[in-house]
């Protein structure tokens, strides 16, 4: 039998050695060596129920420190975080190419700096130069934020270990970034993963709020590795449709708030502009709608906002095929509506060609649009517009029910506000504002026969 190897572990900080010494060569403690036997057995040897060090229990009444969260000084991106950047915390910003992330975070950057903290602006991707041109473009060239155009995590972090902690730190992009401990060009998996950690464990370690930007895929998601998501406290996506001014800023993931809250901004020629009131960002002026065209009360997180709904349907002469498109919605869903509609009033759309949108270049989630949806298709079909200055919201089951939903009251108080007067709904509203009137539509049968006969 072959002479098994002595090891003796440092029971301080872990590292093996395969002769005793007096002082443990890794972390200087004296007397901590002490011997185990060495494995010999598969099962022995891969055997972790033993031989490591303590771990300390706490209680869960003991919290650690609370979250200091530290305002920008942008409202709609603070809204939008839950609050403010957490010290100590990563941030991960997707969005589209040209969207506006560098131009956001620069101005959240000046903001913080304007404010007395310290912002360091990291760019990958555009000279130091271009990025001073656009920060004088903005009218930030006076905040005293310290900019650099730098790829390398080694210069970075050296650079930030030689000075005091910055309180806000952006890094524009981590797909640039390269560290010169990992094979592989920048952007690629295991750079993207190894340089976002090391940046992380900078900020958690110095209490640094790090904002990372990400490229975002043809689908929408953010490149790279998806542990990039599990890796950062906070995803945003900062979306639009770049034809259209507004931006809105929306938390994908967040582990210090909800993620129900938006920002919305407006892309101007001096950068983005809040829009403290959204709602009427996304209605069209006119108080006579046409055929066709719905508006629905929606709600992101605690803040109503109105959009309008537009529906188009043209007949086919012929039998081809007829095509169906979407804007700002989910097609599935579209798809179960029209079925709904089909099956429960025996309206026919085979034969027509239907097209939905959403104004403003919004993007609808809310699960409460159904009933507005159902209602613009309806106006469009049978080329009825709806009763003027009415909004519409409620959940179609696939029975054609029309089932109720969350907030009503605060969807009705914010269209009283807009001038509307009516509210077509699943159910009353008890805590509505007194100024709207309210026709329960409860199934979607009923829909059809208030518009379709309403003269
Ligand atoms: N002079 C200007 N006036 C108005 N808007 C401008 C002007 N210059 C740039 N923009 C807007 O700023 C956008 C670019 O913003 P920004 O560079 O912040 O985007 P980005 O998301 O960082 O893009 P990238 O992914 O390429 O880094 C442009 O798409 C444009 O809409
Ligand atoms: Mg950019």
């Amino acid at each position: 039998m072959s002479k098994s190897k002595r090891r003796y572990v440092c029971q301080a900080c872990g590292s093996v050695s395969h002769r005793w010494q007096g002082q443990c060569p890794d972390c200087a403690e004296w007397n901590s060596l002490a011997e185990e036997r060495p494995a010999t057995v598969f099962s022995e040897k891969h055997d972790l129920s033993g031989g490591g060090r303590a771990i300390a229990f706490t209680a869960l009444d003991r919290p650690g420190e609370a979250l200091a969260r530290r305002p920008t000084g942008l409202a709609e991106f603070d809204r939008a975080l839950g609050g403010g950047l957490v010290p100590g915390s990563a941030v991960l910003m997707g969005g589209d190419p040209g969207i506006g992330k560098s131009t956001l975070l620069l101005q959240a950057a000046a903001e913080v700096a304007r404010a007395g903290g310290e912002a360091v602006y990291v760019s990958g991707e555009e000279a130091a130069g271009q990025v001073a041109l656009r920060a004088a473009r903005l009218g930030l060239g006076d905040a005293p934020v310290k900019l650099a155009a730098a790829t390398s995590v080694r210069d970075i972090l050296t650079t930030l270990n030689g000075m005091k902690p910055p309180a806000l730190l952006v890094v524009d992009s981590i797909q640039t970034m390269h560290s010169d401990q990992i094979e592989g060009a920048p952007g690629t998996v295991s750079q993207v993963r190894g340089c976002a950690f090391e940046l992380i464990r900078y900020a958690k370690e110095n209490g640094v709020a790090l904002v990372l930007v990400g490229h975002v895929t043809k689908d929408g998601t953010i490149a790279g590795p998806r542990v990039l998501e599990h890796m950062v406290d906070v995803v945003m996506s900062f979306e639009g449709e770049r034809s259209h001014q507004y931006r809105i800023l929306r938390a994908l993931k967040n582990r210090f708030g909800a993620v129900d809250e938006i920002g919305v901004f407006a892309m101007a020629g001096q950068g983005l502009e809040e829009v403290p009131n959204p709602s009427t960002l996304f209605l069209s002026d006119s108080d006579e709608p046409g055929p066709g065209s719905a508006v629905f009360p929606a709600l992101e997180g605690t803040r109503p906002v109105l959009v309008e709904i537009q529906a188009l349907i043209v007949r086919l002469q012929s039998g081809a095929t007829p095509r169906r498109a979407v804007v700002g919605w989910d097609s599935g869903r579209l798809a179960m509506l029209l079925a709904v509609l089909e099956a429960r009033c025996g309206l026919n759309f085979s034969s027509c060609e239907v097209y939905l949108n959403v104004a403003g270049g919004y993007r609808l989630s809310d699960p409460a649009a159904d009933l507005a949806v159902a209602a613009a298709l309806v106006s469009a079909l049978s080329d009825k517009p709806l009763p003027a200055r009415s909004v519409w919201f409620g959940e179609l089951a696939l029975s054609g029910d029309v089932r109720p939903v969350a907030h009503g009251g605060l969807r009705l108080k914010e269209a009283a506000k807009l001038g509307f007067r009516k509210a077509f709904g699943p159910e009353d509203i008890r805590d509505g504002p007194d100024a709207m009137r309210h026709e329960t539509i409860a199934r979607v049968a009923n829909l059809v026969d208030r518009i379709v006969t309403s003269a």
